[in-house]
């Protein structure tokens, strides 16, 4: 059984890019968040994300879990949580759900501002490797 590693480029079936940096001992990480849809067709910008990882060096397969704030371009924020997983051939993959919040003027809007949704992440190759 092969460990996963979060760190590197990845891509996932909305063809949205995220980049986590080095996962820290004590399984913190950090990123960036590149989505190619958003709620309001706008353009998207390169957006932070901060996680954590469960059991970093341990368990080969870790959970983790990380937000993203896409303040840059809208007042939502999203939260992903997931498992790395590894397949025979050593083919990593990521499946996450995740919950976005908008922001809605009232409390009584409140009932329609949180979506739910699944995503898949693969790693993204680069052409040198
Ligand atoms: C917004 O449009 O207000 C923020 C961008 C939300 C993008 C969502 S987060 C869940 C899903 N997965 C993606 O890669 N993009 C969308």
């Amino acid at each position: 059984e092969r460990k996963c590693h979060l760190s590197g480029l990845w891509r996932n079936e909305q063809d949205s890019l995220m980049e986590i940096s080095a996962v820290r001992d004590d399984g913190d990480f950090q990123g960036k968040y590149l989505t190619r849809v958003t709620l309001a067709s706008v353009c998207a910008r390169v957006s932070p994300l901060k996680g954590a990882q469960q059991q970093p060096g341990e368990g080969g397969w870790p959970t983790f879990a990380f937000t993203v704030r896409w303040d840059k371009f809208s007042n939502a924020t999203t939260a992903f949580a997931g498992q790395c997983f590894v397949d025979t051939g050593g083919k990593e993959t990521l499946t996450t759900m995740w919950l976005l919040r908008e922001a809605v003027g009232s409390l009584e809007e409140d009932w329609k501002a949180t979506r739910v949704g699944r995503n898949v992440f693969t790693r993204k190759r680069t052409p040198k490797g």
